[in-house]
């Protein structure tokens, strides 16, 4: 069996995070920051280590201001929904995931204005025209930083300056960038940052996180946990309400560990390289059609793509069924995306490889893409 769908969530991890996690529930059992015992401390201990594991890794210079939550998704309303208020504009694209679409969405019915900027054929946003749509409600610009459809890696670097300049908040989706790429924080501008724990990070699924520059406050998303009054409690407690999923930040924190051991400029460098393995025998292949750009450089780990006359989930049926090749076919959570590409209703097959993929997968995965486009 091949796993490539490490877009969707990574497979497998590494061993040291299997370890973590086992560890954590055998031997460190208690509830942190609640108890004062050995074992709460130890498991307070844990999060903390996986918050300052974080903040080196993106280059966060006040690690207390990374939030966890259970997934990107819900970093992204909480940021949406604890900063945007009536009458306030936000900017975002064309190509963002439904974790973006559909909050605002919810928002626009409650009176924030929202402009959603088109893209190319490549899934590229020019930073003039972000510059061009704000205005003087806009309050935030929100784009991915990798779609996970396309692939393209936006501009954010130029986007960040163009927000210092006009004093506009920005926030970047990384859902498909972080631990994939470098990223610096600090260097791109970035204000709020929202990161899922399970795909290149390498945590377990039900981990994400939520970074929010000093001076930007959200309301809660989620009321309760600690204290008696929000007011006295900072973040990141004042976001993290209930007992916190203690074994999944400590994996996500072993994941996070091995990254900053390993070198995300490393790992970059081999999945560029499988990309361009990728793509270069997908353009061999009469009637696939490539969406994004041809350039691995300017991709993070994934490529969809389509086959003239095939269904997508046929082929990802036969690449799984025939060959033992695990992908993601249809829409990807990202219909707006699809629209952008021009495959919306039926999406397209994507494949996503991982740092643990070889050469050797992504010939076999080829392979199943070649005879299922001679029809046999
Ligand atoms: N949003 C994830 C994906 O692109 C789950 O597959």
């Amino acid at each position: 069996m091949i796993y490539l769908d490490n877009a969707a969530t990574s497979y497998p991890k590494p061993e040291s995070v299997y370890q973590r996690i086992d560890h954590i529930l055998r031997h460190t059992g208690g509830n942190p920051g609640r108890s004062g015992h050995r074992m709460a401390l130890d498991a307070s201990r844990v999060i903390f280590e996986a918050r300052e594991s974080a903040a080196r890794l993106f280059n966060i210079k006040n690690a207390s201001r990374i939030v966890f939550t259970k997934n990107a998704t819900e970093a992204i309303n909480i940021a949406f929904k604890g900063i945007l208020r009536q009458e306030e504009h936000v900017v975002t694209t064309s190509i963002e995931h439904n974790a973006v679409v559909k909050p605002l969405k919810r928002l626009e019915a409650r009176g924030v204005q929202v402009t959603q900027l088109k893209v190319d054929k490549n899934g590229w946003v020019e930073p003039k025209d972000i510059e061009k749509a704000i205005r003087k409600e806009t309050k935030l610009i929100s784009v991915v930083h990798a779609s996970n459809v396309f692939g393209a890696i936006l501009p954010v670097a130029e986007i960040g300056r163009i927000c210092r300049k006009k004093n506009v908040l920005f926030m970047v989706d990384a859902a498909q960038t972080a631990g994939a790429m470098p990223i610096d924080i600090e260097a791109l501008n970035v204000d709020i940052f929202a990161a899922t724990g399970h795909k290149s990070l390498f945590g377990p699924q039900g981990t994400g996180l939520l970074y929010v520059r000093e001076g930007i406050e959200p309301l809660p998303f989620i009321d309760g946990g600690t204290g008696e009054d929000d007011e006295l409690v900072e973040i990141p407690d004042r976001l993290e309400s209930g007992t916190i999923n203690t074994p999944g930040i400590g994996g996500l924190g072993a994941g996070i560990e091995f990254l900053l051991k390993e070198g995300v400029k490393k790992i970059r460098r081999y999945e560029e390289g499988l990309i361009r393995q990728i793509l270069d025998g997908l353009s061999g292949i009469k009637g696939i059609e490539i969406i994004g750009p041809q350039d691995e450089k300017k991709r993070t780990h994934l490529v969809s793509f389509n086959m003239q006359g095939k269904d997508p989930s046929d082929i990802g049926y036969r690449l799984d069924n025939e060959f033992g090749i695990m992908l993601r076919c249809g829409l990807h959570c990202a219909p707006c995306a699809h629209r952008s590409a021009g495959t919306y209703p039926s999406g397209a097959v994507r494949v996503s490889p991982g740092y643990f993929n070889t050469a050797d997968d992504i010939e076999e995965f080829l392979r199943g893409v070649r005879e299922i486009s001679c029809g046999f």
